[in-house]
């Protein structure tokens, strides 16, 4: 994107995460991943609102609350509580943190319900379910138990066989039990409500949709497979108790989870917007006072969804069609990612391979190395991301430590000692170097919006080398021992710190805390990409040195391996205890 067009208008947001446990390094990875594209975007001079919230109902939440002795509403609360330590920690800025269970989340989902059912593509079907009589309530279908039936192997989900791959539902099992009472299950009927996807209407509409949106290919394949294998209506009611929405109009039914989830993107966005939190960060002078209405309803507007790849059935399927159907604005854009591996496996709390975000803070590990360190392996697709600990720790040596920061720790002792801390004229040579990176900054902002992070790293690391090699060559230890060689000892000292400025430009919506503290040594105002074009200049003083960052210890980085870290000063620490055994359950039941 040009830097010279009108500025865009954002709306950025992340899946809301379930509200049955603490983050994670996966989670972590897609909100750096966004909050980067913010950030980039922001540097751009675009005008962003960049929300989240805790995706808080469904039956999982409620019986880990029963679990843990606490009302639903007590029980998310305390993990909403607990998401504040995670973001300020790694620096993703979002603008508003919300949750699901809010006035304005069930005032939206209502609506939408509402005109889908005045469109008449709300049916009524009886179904079969099983039932537990012990608790009382209907079962999902990883709460059932029971023998495979296509290859008997035992205790298998009511969905799916871990053992052979086979998928169907969970009244084919044999022997079946409920998860929570063990009590044998009975079928029930029950009437639910289903949002009728096989309309042709909505057909029609998500074929064009779908071939409009600029998908990623990898989504586009999929989707045109769901399409060949036929939409079915989608069945968006829960019978009482659940933790949920009310479906208007009728009595002990509540909207399915994943009905107001996606909703809660606009709930977050209007609370931000109703506290008057949206004028803090809206870029555009003329335009102070928007209400959530007129923001929402600026066609100009973009709505961009950053997505892992395996909920990708509910945004370019479900979620336009609710939003198209009941007159609402389309995603502009879907950005779907990989999961994060750790050592090649699957990240699990069984397995205890994660890495424990708050701990690696606590042990005084710097945010912005796992922020290098994921961007530098990001890219546009939904291939997965290895956290390997060994390479992380040489990624962080060699490029942050070794090349960047190099540059202004060998250049600075010079110009502080020698030159009163003021800054020259760069030579032919550095003049050059300052040329190449500034091209790198202009093509920045399309590198950073195509989401090819890895490769503008590259790049960046690749012109990092050049200027360290420039330094090397010149000898400035030398020239520094023969008072005639002062000059040009200036322009390599002066050319190298105008370079460390550039890369500053060019790492920082990746590594903003790191950057900030460039800034301040450098003494120069917040960076932007329009700022590539203003260099410091001769007579430019800089501040005293200070460390900017320092190599990782990776016996420290072992250390942050683990169990999972409670919230330190946990209101309810009891609570968390029972939650660790309540989420065994969770993890096992899937939502
Ligand atoms: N609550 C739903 C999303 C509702 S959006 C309207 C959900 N929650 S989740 O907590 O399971 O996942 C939240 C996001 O984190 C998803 O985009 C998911 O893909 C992402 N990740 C969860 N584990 C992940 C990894 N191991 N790696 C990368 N992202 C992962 O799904
Ligand atoms: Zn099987």
């Amino acid at each position: 994107m040009p830097l010279n067009l009108a500025p865009r208008k954002l709306f950025v947001t992340t899946a809301l995460p379930y509200a049955n446990g603490p983050l994670h390094l996966g989670h972590l990875l897609e909100y750096i991943q966004a909050d980067t594209w913010v950030r980039a975007q922001r540097m751009a001079g675009h005008a962003v609102q960049f929300v989240c919230a805790d995706d808080a109902h469904g039956a999982p939440i409620m019986i880990a609350a029963q679990k843990a002795g606490v009302t639903p509403q007590q029980y998310i609360a305390d993990i909403a509580r607990s998401r504040a330590a995670y973001l300020a920690g790694f620096h993703i800025r979002f603008d508003n943190w919300h949750s699901t269970h809010s006035t304005e989340n069930q005032q939206l989902a209502q609506d939408i319900y509402r005109k889908l059912q005045a469109r008449n593509l709300i049916a009524r079907k009886d179904i079969e379910q099983f039932y537990d009589p012990v608790e009382g309530m209907f079962l999902p279908d990883r709460y059932v138990k029971g023998s495979c039936p296509r290859c008997g192997a035992p205790e298998q989900h009511g969905d799916s066989c871990d053992a052979c791959g086979a998928v169907y539902a969970p009244t084919d099992v044999g022997q079946p039990r409920s998860i929570l009472s063990g009590a044998v299950p009975e079928l029930r009927n029950s009437t639910h409500l289903f949002f009728r996807l096989s309309d042709p209407a909505i057909q029609a509409f998500l074929r064009s949709w779908t071939a409009d949106a600029t998908l990623q290919p990898e989504i586009a394949r999929k989707v045109s497979e769901w399409f060949a294998d036929g939409l079915q209506d989608w069945d968006i009611s829960r019978d009482a108790p659940y933790f949920g929405i009310p479906i208007p109009g009728e009595i002990g039914k509540f909207f399915y989870v994943w009905l107001d989830a996606p909703v809660g993107y606009l709930a977050s966005l209007k609370n931000h917007f109703d506290k008057g939190g949206a004028r803090n960060h809206w870029h555009v002078p003329s335009r102070t006072a928007q209400t959530f209405d007129e923001f929402l309803g600026d066609p100009l507007l973009e709505q961009v969804h950053f997505i892992g790849k395996d909920i990708i059935y509910f945004h370019a399927l479900f979620w336009p069609a609710m939003l198209h159907f009941s007159g609402l604005r389309l995603p502009s854009k879907i950005n779907a990612h990989g999961h994060l591996t750790v050592r090649g496996e699957k990240m699990s709390k069984s397995k205890g391979n994660g890495l424990d975000p708050l701990r690696y803070l606590d042990l005084g590990l710097d945010a912005d190395w796992i922020r290098y360190y994921l961007a530098a392996k990001l890219n546009g697709g939904i291939d997965d991301t290895d956290f390997n600990p060994q390479d992380f720790v040489a990624r962080v040596n060699a490029d942050l430590v070794g090349k960047f920061v190099n540059i202004a720790s060998r250049c600075s002792g010079f110009i502080l000692k020698k030159f009163d801390a003021t800054l020259g004229l760069p030579d032919q040579e550095g003049l050059a170097l300052l040329g190449n990176l500034q091209t790198l900054v202009e093509q920045a902002g399309a590198r950073y919006e195509a989401r090819e992070y890895a490769r503008c790293i590259r790049e960046s690391m690749a012109m990092a080398d050049q200027v360290n090699a420039y330094f090397d060559r010149n000898k400035p230890w030398e020239l520094a021992k023969k008072p005639e060689c002062g000059a040009q000892l200036l322009a390599v000292c002066t050319a190298c710190l105008e370079a460390f400025r550039l890369l500053c430009i060019l790492l920082k919506p990746v590594i903003p805390a790191l950057v900030g503290r460039a800034q301040s040594f450098l003494q120069i105002a917040e960076l932007d990409f329009a700022s590539a074009a203003r260099r410091m200049g001769p007579g430019h003083r800089i501040g005293a040195y200070r460390h900017l960052t320092h190599r990782v210890d990776s016996a420290l980085v072992e250390q942050a391996f683990g169990a999972t870290h409670l919230p330190s000063g946990c209101p309810r620490p009891m609570a968390c205890a029972e939650k660790t055994a309540a989420a065994k359950a969770i993890d096992a039941a899937g939502n």
